[in-house]
């Protein structure tokens, strides 16, 4: 009898020893299973002994097994136990600092171009005016002939421009000017448009730029004279950059304004003395600027007889520039986060 029980005991040891190697829940409760359980080898000696054994004996056999089944449910409780007290010290383990402040999340802002070309459009749209947009590729009709440069015009010469696959006639618009036409084209007058966009030419150095933005301005109706051109001109300049910014107008030529004027503002580097950015000379000039040419209301079919307008063409970028004190206008083209997240 004694000799038989011990097989019970050697069963319940090696449970033990498979239960101090377990280290996951899965391995104690699969050693359970294989020992302790319905089907285990427990059970399956007890029946063998009971097969085996006289009646006598079968009463004693049945409380041995009984005992060792009870120390094999308590070390089992015991092993889970191990088990789940390990894991929850791991989690304390966790250096979790809830005194630390939450880490913000940057919100993201408009380009310093976008805040100025919505700062001009709302300046202009107090005054009347409306936003009309064109194409980026033109053709050579709307950014060129019916500004009256025909092609063999000499001032083609001054907007170094990009052909479109090698087209003659397909450009990237070196200026806003052909949306003018597009707009007299489609509608009569009065007509009072700004028209803000994106141009292309073969220029680069620190304030010129092969893609940049201008505004377009034009105002046809009748009676309009340069002393409105003059008036809005110097309306928008104070709004934009405040009182004190010098505006000056000088004699040019545009073959699609007569008479011609290119505005200048105040460098704001040098206040007007004269710098590296200005060229010495204490102004940047900003844009052009004249009255309709009544060649380009033949274009478009209005009555020059009875019509009169104005028409300008800024620098967006350089006005921008003056305005937030950029003396470069590659920073504003080069997607350094760093340079753009100072303009909230
Ligand atoms: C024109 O483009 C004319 N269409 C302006 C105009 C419109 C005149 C209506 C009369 C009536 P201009 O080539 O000068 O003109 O360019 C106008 C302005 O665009 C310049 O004064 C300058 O501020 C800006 N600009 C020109 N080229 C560049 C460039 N490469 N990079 C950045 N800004 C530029």
């Amino acid at each position: 009898m004694a000799s038989l029980t011990d097989d019970l005991q050697q069963l319940l040891r090696d449970f033990t020893q498979k239960l101090d190697g377990a280290e996951t829940e899965q391995s104690v409760r699969k050693a359970y299973a294989d020992y302790g359980g319905a089907n285990g080898a427990i059970r399956a000696r007890q029946k063998e002994l009971l097969k085996a054994a006289p009646n006598a004996e079968k009463k004693a056999i049945g409380q041995a097994t009984n005992e060792v089944l009870q120390k094999v449910d308590a070390a089992f409780a015991a092993a889970l136990k191990r088990l789940g007290d390990a894991a929850a010290a791991k989690d304390l383990e966790r250096t979790v600092d809830v005194t630390l402040p939450g880490r913000a999340h940057r919100l993201g802002h408009l380009h310093p171009i976008t805040l100025a070309r919505r700062e001009i459009e709302a300046i202009f749209s107090q005054l009347g005016f409306t936003v009309a947009v064109g194409p980026q590729v033109e053709t050579d009709f709307h950014n060129f002939e019916a500004l009256a440069m025909p092609k063999d015009h000499p001032a083609r010469d001054m907007q170094d421009t990009f052909y479109v696959d090698g087209s003659p006639d397909v450009v990237l618009r070196t200026h806003t000017s052909p949306v003018q036409i597009r707009t007299m084209l489609a509608q009569k007058p009065p007509v009072r448009i700004i028209v803000p966009g994106t141009v292309y030419r073969r220029d680069d150095d620190a304030t010129h730029s092969p893609m940049f933005n201008q505004v377009e301005g034009l105002c046809v109706d009748e009676g309009i004279t340069f002393a409105d051109l003059k008036g809005v001109l110097l309306h928008f300049a104070r709004r934009f950059f405040g009182e004190k910014i010098g505006v000056r107008l000088r004699p040019s030529f545009f073959p699609f304004t007569e008479p011609s004027a290119e505005v200048d503002f105040t460098c704001v580097f040098c206040g007007g003395s004269g710098c590296r950015t200005c060229k010495g000379t204490g102004w940047i000039e900003i844009g052009g600027s004249g009255m309709v040419d009544p060649e380009v209301f033949r274009y478009v079919g209005y009555d020059s007889e009875r019509y009169s307008g104005f028409a300008f063409g800024w620098g967006i970028d350089r006005m921008a520039m003056l305005k937030y004190g950029v003396d470069n206008i590659t920073a504003f083209f080069e997607g350094d986060v760093r340079f753009a997240r100072q303009f909230k």
